[in-house]
């Protein structure tokens, strides 16, 4: 614990210092207090769940990148991970593993029914929603089907896999753990969709937080930036795409900033990106 303040601030240690649901910290508090700010390694949202003691725990979105580092750091610390792929090769993969993996994409319903079925009546002691993707380009020519698919998963896939597994966390007085961005901090250009995204995921999150506070059932997120996992290069090839296939003005009016924000994704993916797994 001594080690790892090193890396928090003030509001990280403020949502971390607690480990009782019983604890008069849980008094209602203004909005965003227990959001941990500038996580600087996905170690930090182990350490929020490591808060909660052992049980059992779903991550989403665990087939790579922050999402199956935590999936793998939970496991050595003890948890029982149920791990929510989309391809049966990862299923498979993850298996192998030690992991209990499911076939869950967040925007499918009858995979979510399917997860629930699964897991059934034991109790959660978290539940990490971790999936996510980018969607990129100036909001001018952003499509609509873009936008829509972008709030689908990071949003809406969201919500709906929390509502799926929200009574086995009330059994576990269990966490849940949306991961946020720092992309819903700065609004940033030619993220518009994603920036979109992430600032509702927040405010979802608050809301949860405040109606879900006299329940036992804590609701924290975590909003890294720059981290080293296959997002960089995916977000890379989407601003090279929508570059490719946009109308000549998007080019003309838009191409400066584009090739800036590729260069700054290139640069975390070659570079300054922190690994996942520290
Ligand atoms: N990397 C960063 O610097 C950074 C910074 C801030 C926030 N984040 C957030 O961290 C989270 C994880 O991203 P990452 O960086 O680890 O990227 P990643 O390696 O690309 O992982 C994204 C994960 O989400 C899954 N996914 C995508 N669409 C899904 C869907 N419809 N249903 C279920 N799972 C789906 C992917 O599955 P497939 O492999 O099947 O596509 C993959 O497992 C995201 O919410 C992202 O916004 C990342």
């Amino acid at each position: 614990m001594r080690d790892l303040r090193t890396h928090t601030n003030s509001r990280l240690l403020a949502a971390l210092e607690f480990d009782d649901h019983d604890s008069p910290t849980l008094v209602p508090m203004p909005l965003g207090d227990r959001r941990i700010a500038n996580v600087r390694t996905v170690g930090l949202v182990l350490l929020v769940m490591t808060m909660s003691g052992r049980g059992r725990v779903i991550v989403t979105g665990a087939s790579t990148g922050i999402g199956e580092a935590t999936a793998l750091h939970l496991r050595d610390l003890g948890f029982s991970v149920l791990a929510g792929v989309r391809r049966a090769e990862d299923v498979e993969r993850l298996g192998d593993h030690g992991f209990t993996a499911m076939r869950l994409d967040v925007t499918v319903p009858d995979q979510i029914a399917a997860a629930r079925a699964q897991v059934g009546n034991q109790p959660l002691v978290g539940l990490i929603n971790n999936a996510g993707i980018t969607r990129s380009g100036p909001l001018e020519f952003v499509s609509v089907e873009d936008m829509r698919e972008q709030l689908e998963v990071n949003v809406i896939g969201q919500l709906a896999v929390t509502q799926a597994f929200i009574d086995g966390l009330r059994a576990g007085r269990g966490r849940i753990v949306n991961v946020g961005s720092i992309s819903g901090v700065l609004a940033t250009p030619m993220t518009g969709p994603y920036v979109t995204s992430k600032f509702a995921l927040k405010r979802m999150t608050d809301v949860l937080r405040r109606e879900l506070l006299q329940q036992g059932i804590d609701v924290v997120m975590v909003e890294p930036g720059g981290i080293k996992t296959p997002l960089m290069s995916k977000t890379t090839r989407e601003f090279e795409r929508v570059h490719r296939d946009g109308p000549p003005e998007l080019a003309l009016r838009y191409g400066a900033m584009i090739r800036t924000a590729i260069e700054h994704t290139t640069k975390i993916d070659r570079h300054t990106g922190l690994d996942p797994m520290r």
